[in-house]
């Protein structure tokens, strides 16, 4: 069973960065499958490093289109990345010290970070994007 499926809610309105959003989601989606599917522990720390991977990733695609755009939360939400980061790490290091065996506190974090951070943070960029090119 997924851990979420997209759904119109999550759209801020900027297509790369909801393709982004996408394979994020993705990732935990399988990430939660292989948990389910009693996968090794040496596959969940595989996908646990993945995920890490993809989101330091898509944080810097993530803050480059805000600096493009002249976004001016810019600095606050980079620090928020950082944070999330910082505290995924942790996670990781948990499940790694636990025999690569996830937990439903980490799929949580998982789901709380997406649902809170991409509508609640992410939005508010994709709010100042559509201000920007109408006023373009
Ligand atoms: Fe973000
Ligand atoms: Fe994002």
């Amino acid at each position: 069973m997924p851990l979420m499926q997209w759904d119109a809610a999550l759209d801020i309105g900027v297509e790369a960065m909801n393709e982004d959003h996408r394979e994020i989601l993705d990732v935990m989606n399988q990430i939660h499958d292989a948990h389910g599917r009693g996968q090794s522990g040496a596959v969940i720390n595989l996908l646990v490093a993945n995920l890490a991977e993809v989101c330091s990733a898509h944080f810097a695609d993530e803050e480059a289109y805000m600096a493009r755009i002249g976004y001016p939360g810019l600095a606050s939400h980079k620090i928020i990345h950082q944070h999330l980061l910082g505290e995924y790490a942790k996670h990781a290091e948990a499940i790694k010290a636990n025999g690569g065996r996830a937990n439903d506190e980490f799929f949580g974090f998982l789901r709380r970070w997406l649902v809170a951070h991409i509508k609640g943070i992410d939005a508010k960029y994709g709010a100042h994007a559509k201000g920007a090119k109408l006023r373009a």
